[in-house]
């Protein structure tokens, strides 16, 4: 990375805003009806406006110290876990908490079961961790950061996690079991009442990953989809991550942690006392934070309320059976599972899905890809439902000349985050 220096002299505003409007000719739009690249989630203009404002009311409040001097940010979290644990079926004396993404809570639902272990599991002298071949990197960033041993399974069986295989991994170092619901690469949720039952019988944390079925899965029941069983109805689940910031409409920095009990909490907290301004305390991995995305978190869903939710995860389960009907119905296509939520994948035994991912590109669709097994990956959010025949249509087209031999692929890479 090259050296610069600061300019001698600041300039005003509108010199530094036209320099960044220049900067910015590059980027993709943060939002496109052609795009399924997640990271967006679109809950309408009206929904934007709610976030973004109550996001500006509290741009500048830090939320390190809220407990000090923002009590209304307190308020925020009680009301947003309450409704969270809620949705989840969570026990009486459950609790929760809110970070800035579901990374954090991932990494902070590895320190919980790792603290918890060394009280509850004092054998496990090389603490390891289980994790389902199809789930987060989250899991491994979070066990890096401690020195745990990850044990990643190396199959997903029908896009889950193999739990035979899982079972067989559990040992005496064993502290956590972790799963999603669903995940992200297929969409597809683990068979968690079975890893529960595991978790149970070995006596270990179990953290089901629902970033994405969160604020999904609740309001599909409720709209008649079959949807597996994977929160605290289960016996053995201990935590669970929801994340706000995707199908909850908030602004980027706000997921959950929520645990079955309460007196887990102990195991999250880090607190700290031996230096000159008394005591440090937090559940939390971040220490500052804007206050902005816990205030829009709070505004949208009470904006929308529980009608509007289901009247977005309506519209985007019922343009994910559009888009799968239309992806089998073209002949040498597969979806990769059937997916539960709005994340899809669909490939081809009998042809080149990268050359197909090309054409798509050069036709102005972005969409994400799998590797294992190849893939296009697509991130659905409500603005899809105006596009369906138009993808489709190219879709078929593009398959064509794949099928031909008219165009091959030049990458068979995939990547996820750069
Ligand atoms: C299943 C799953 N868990 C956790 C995360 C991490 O979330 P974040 O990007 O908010 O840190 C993601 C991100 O997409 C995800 O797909």
């Amino acid at each position: 990375m090259s050296r610069n220096q600061l300019p001698p002299q600041g300039h005003n505003w509108a010199k530094v805003k036209a320099r960044m409007q220049v900067a910015q000719k590059d980027d993709c739009p943060w939002h496109s009806e052609r795009m399924f690249i997640g990271g967006s989630y679109f809950g309408g203009e009206d929904v934007l406006q709610v976030a973004n404002e109550a996001y500006q009311m509290y741009i500048n409040c830090n939320g390190l110290y809220a407990a000090k001097i923002f009590p209304s940010l307190v308020r925020y979290e009680t009301d947003i876990v309450g409704a969270l644990l809620e949705m989840i079926n969570a026990p009486i004396g459950a609790s929760g908490s809110i970070t800035t993404g579901g990374t954090e809570s991932l990494i902070m639902a590895v320190k919980t079961a790792y603290a918890w272990a060394h009280d509850r599991r004092p054998g496990a002298s090389a603490p390891e961790i289980v994790v389902p071949h199809a789930a987060h990197p989250a899991f491994d960033k979070a066990a890096h950061l401690m020195g745990i041993k990850v044990v990643r399974l190396t199959e997903s069986l029908d896009f889950r996690a193999d739990v035979k295989a899982l079972e067989h991994t559990i040992n005496n170092n064993t502290i956590m079991l972790a799963a999603s619901a669903p995940s992200y690469p297929f969409g597809v949720t683990d068979a968690i009442p079975e890893i529960a039952a595991l978790a149970e019988k070995h006596d270990l944390w179990l953290h089901v990953d629902a970033c994405h079925g969160g604020f999904i899965f609740p309001f599909a029941r409720k709209l008649g989809y079959a949807i597996p069983d994977y929160d605290f109805a289960i016996p053995g689940v201990t935590s669970i991550s929801v994340d706000v910031h995707k199908l909850g409409y908030a602004n980027k920095g706000v997921s959950a942690l929520l645990l079955c009990d309460a007196y887990l909490e102990t195991y999250q907290r880090y607190t700290f006392e031996d230096w000159p301004s008394g005591t440090y305390s937090t559940q939390n991995l971040m220490g500052s934070r804007s206050g902005g995305g816990l205030a829009s978190a709070w505004a949208v869903l009470n904006y929308l309320g529980e009608e509007g939710y289901l009247e977005r995860v309506g519209k985007i389960l019922e343009t994910r059976e559009r888009f799968l009907d239309g992806i089998r119905g073209i002949e040498g296509l597969e979806s990769w599972g059937d997916p539960e939520a709005y994340l899809i994948a669909f490939g081809s035994s009998a042809f080149d899905i990268f050359a197909v991912d090309e054409g798509m590109t050069e036709r102005g669709w972005l969409s994400s890809r799998l590797i294992d097994p190849p893939a296009i990956h697509l991130f659905l959010d409500i603005s899809h439902a105006a596009i369906v025949d138009d993808y489709l249509e190219d879709l078929a087209e593009v398959v064509k000349t794949v099928k031909s031999g008219e165009i091959r692929s030049k990458e068979k890479g995939a990547s996820y985050s750069r």
